[in-house]
Parts: C-alpha cells; structure tokens; sequence
C-alpha cells in the first residue's frame, strides 16, 4: 500500500480501510507520509467527504496515537462538555463550576484560543497564578476533592489530532464535518468522561454556517460517542451574535463571575442552564423543570460562585488579580434605530487583532484588552449613544470598521432563536 493508492481511492469516492487509515495516520505522525501528502487527503476527504465507517475507524486510531485517560480512580459519573467555538463563549467558565457545586465530577481538559474564536485556557491564564498544567495525579485528586479541574491537554494527548489540526488550519480544510467530528471527539474520548455534552455553534461567528451542516456534525458526533457506549449529547446554539456581552480574556471572566452571582446576561444564562439541566437530567435523573430550579438556586445563592472561587484557589490563581486595561475607547453610534446584527465574527477577529487571540502560535495573549457591548440584537439604540467599549493597550482600532459590525435599521427585525435543537 501507498499513500498515493490511499489518496487515488479517496479521489475516487471509495471507502478507505481501517488498515489504509491506520497507515495514513500512523505514517503521518512517524513522518514517512509528508505534509504535501496528507495535505492532498485532507482535501479529498473534504470534498468527497467519509461513510460513517471511516469516521469511527479515524476517530479510533486517533485516539490510539496517544494518551488515553483513566479516571477510573474518580468516584461518581464524570461529565465534560465541549463547544466548537464561538466569540464570547465563557459557557465553561460557568457551567463547571455550577455543576460542580451540585456534585457532579467535573473533569475537564480545555483547548487555547483557535483562529476568531478564544479558549476556556487562555480565559484562566488572565487571572494571575492560575496553573493549567496539572499531573494526571493532580487532576484525578483535585476532582476528588473539590468536584472539579480544568486544564489544558497534555502533549500526548490525541497527538494525531495536534499534528492534523495545525496542517488543516493551514491548508483550507478545517470545514470538513468528518474531519471535526473524529478530532473534537477523539479528543473527548481520550479525555475519560461518562458523559459527553457538546455545544454545537452555529452562524457568522461559527465553524458551521448553517443549520443543517450543525445537524449532520451533531449526528455524526453522536454517532461517534455512540460507537464507545459513551452517552453524547449535542445542543446547537446560535453564534450569529457574540454570546453575553464581553470579547477577551479578563473581560470574559468578569462576565462569567457575574453570571455565577445571578447576575448574567439572558443569552448566556440560557446556554449555560440548557446544557447544565441536560446533565443533570443525565446523572440525577431529575425532571427538566426541577433541574433547572435547583440551577438557579446554586446561582442565587452563591453556591457556584464559591465552586469558582475554590476552583481558582485550587489552581493557585489569585481570584482578586484580574485585570482589565484601562485604556477604554467608546464606540457611539452613527445612527439610530433597532441593531438587527451584530457580526461576531469581525468582532472575534477586531479582539484577536488588539491582541485578545493570537494570529501565529508564538504570539502573546494580552488578557486585558477586549470588547464589551453595550447593544445586543433586538435592542434600540439612539443616535450618538454607546454601542460598545473597546480595551486597548498598545495596538490601534479602526472606528468605521467596528461600526460596520452592527446592522442598525428602523424595523426590528425578529430575533432568531438562541438553542435551535438538541440531538442524541
Ligand atoms: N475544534 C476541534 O477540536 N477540531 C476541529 O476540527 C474543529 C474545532
């Protein structure tokens, strides 16, 4: 076997073997398959797409070219949720810490900050001292103790996805729905968890544009967890419009303090209460109803303020160490009338490009700096009144081009809904 014959047969819309996918994969990573090669099966699985076959074969020889977890040593149903990326996502930063302070075994490693959108990692890191680098004892024994980790993925974990990942980034072949599907759940699976919930983004400021492409990932992702008796649920929630109002590091995690003090904005106390009362429904065999009083109870009464806090301490983070730039730029509007859209997106990569994301691997994250909105969609605004705040620190922004991310007319249009389906 070649890799040419592998890439000849994909071309030709056959199934690929097990064995072939295994001698891809493992060539890939030893480094008998070059980059141009690998490069030119990505794009024909991108455009001739995978049977549901290939997909369980690739998901399981990636999660074999690694790491695999045991948490065996973890008392009680451990759960872990994923989202495939947003602008403004802090979902995590509230969700675990809720579900923790309601005693369910929150085990959870976290990605960096991808292309426009960011990561729950990077989001920690801006409160000072936090240790993301936990040892597999550690983070077994903390979970134990306190409910709840979060860390970033160690090396050798899923190494086939690292070294997929960065070459697809590169190549035009991240769209692909198999190709998501074997890497965010090789990812989850080598992770350990009972109970997999994925948030599924869908809209501008999404990896998926349109519904049905969300539901096909979904499916797939389901089909995926599936196949390793690993229950797999997965909500779609609209990111046509950033989710809560903060974009970057501490300003994020400002936003998710609030929301676990009851205080947060409705789009993401939504998301955060639909995952959460799933789980709960899953692990305590609770009615969705009762699920999510008892949610908001552990909101109201600090209870997963105090899981945060315990969390943070854990970790070594100084809860009282976030910063935000004081470097703060109004941007007002041109015009009045009903902001119909707000481009997440563009937004995502106006606070990557003041320095809220990287835009190579070695770049440094400045956590300070950010965007907070002062308008949502749906809402109205006047001539001259505050659309957003901007957090700068030593990097320029273009006033029109932050504008032009808000669609403001004099109708208001209708809102679209925020949890657009749940599949398992
Ligand atoms: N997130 C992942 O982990 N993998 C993908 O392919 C896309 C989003």
């Amino acid at each position: 076997m070649t890799i040419i014959d592998v890439i000849n047969r994909k071309k030709a819309f056959k199934e690929l073997s097990r064995e072939e996918l295994e001698f891809t994969i493992n060539g890939y990573l030893e480094g008998s398959i070059k980059d141009y090669q690998m490069s030119a099966l990505l794009m024909a699985i991108l455009l001739n797409g995978m049977t549901d076959k290939e997909i369980i074969d690739l998901t399981d020889i990636m999660v074999k070219s690694g790491d695999v977890l045991d948490l065996s040593k973890i008392d009680g149903i451990i759960a872990d949720k994923h989202s495939t990326g947003g602008v403004g996502d802090k979902v995590t930063l509230v969700l675990a810490p809720l579900l923790a302070s309601l005693g369910i075994k929150i085990a959870k490693m976290s990605g960096r900050g991808l292309g426009h959108t960011g990561g729950t990692i990077d989001k920690l890191e801006s409160i000072k001292g936090f240790n993301t680098k936990l040892s597999e004892e550690e983070f077994i024994n903390q979970v134990n103790k306190i409910n709840i980790a979060l860390v970033s993925q160690t090396a050798n974990l899923v190494p086939a996805d690292k070294k997929i990942y960065a070459l697809r980034d590169v190549t035009g072949t991240v769209d692909s729905i198999p190709l998501i599907a074997s890497s965010v759940m090789s990812k989850k699976i080598a992770s350990g968890a009972d109970i997999i919930l994925i948030d599924v983004k869908v809209g501008n400021g999404a990896l998926m544009k349109n519904l049905d492409d969300a539901k096909k990932l979904a499916e797939k992702m389901v089909k995926i967890g599936n196949a390793y008796r690993k229950p797999t649920i997965c909500l779609i929630t609209n990111m046509e419009e950033p989710l809560g109002y903060a974009i970057g590091n501490s300003l994020e995690v400002l936003e998710a303090i609030d929301t676990l003090n009851g205080k947060g904005p409705s789009d993401l106390l939504e998301v955060v209460i639909t995952l959460a009362s799933i789980i709960i429904g899953a692990v305590k065999k609770i009615p969705n109803g009762d699920a999510q009083k008892l949610l908001f109870k552990q909101l109201n009464n600090k209870e997963a303020y105090k899981k945060f806090e315990e969390l943070v301490k854990a970790q070594s983070g100084d809860i009282n160490s976030i910063k935000v730039s004081d470097k703060v730029f109004s941007i007002r509007s041109d015009k009045k009338g009903y902001v119909n859209k707000i481009n997440a997106l563009k937004l995502g990569e106006i606070a990557k490009q003041i320095g809220a994301g990287r835009s190579t691997l070695e770049d440094k994250i400045d956590y300070e700096v950010g965007i907070v909105l002062n308008k949502k969609v749906g809402d109205y605004v006047e001539k001259e009144e505050e659309l957003a705040k901007v957090y700068l620190s030593d990097k320029d922004i273009s006033i029109s081009e932050i504008l032009s991310c808000f669609i403001i007319e004099d109708e208001l249009k209708e809102k679209p809904k925020l949890i657009l389906d749940i599949i398992k």
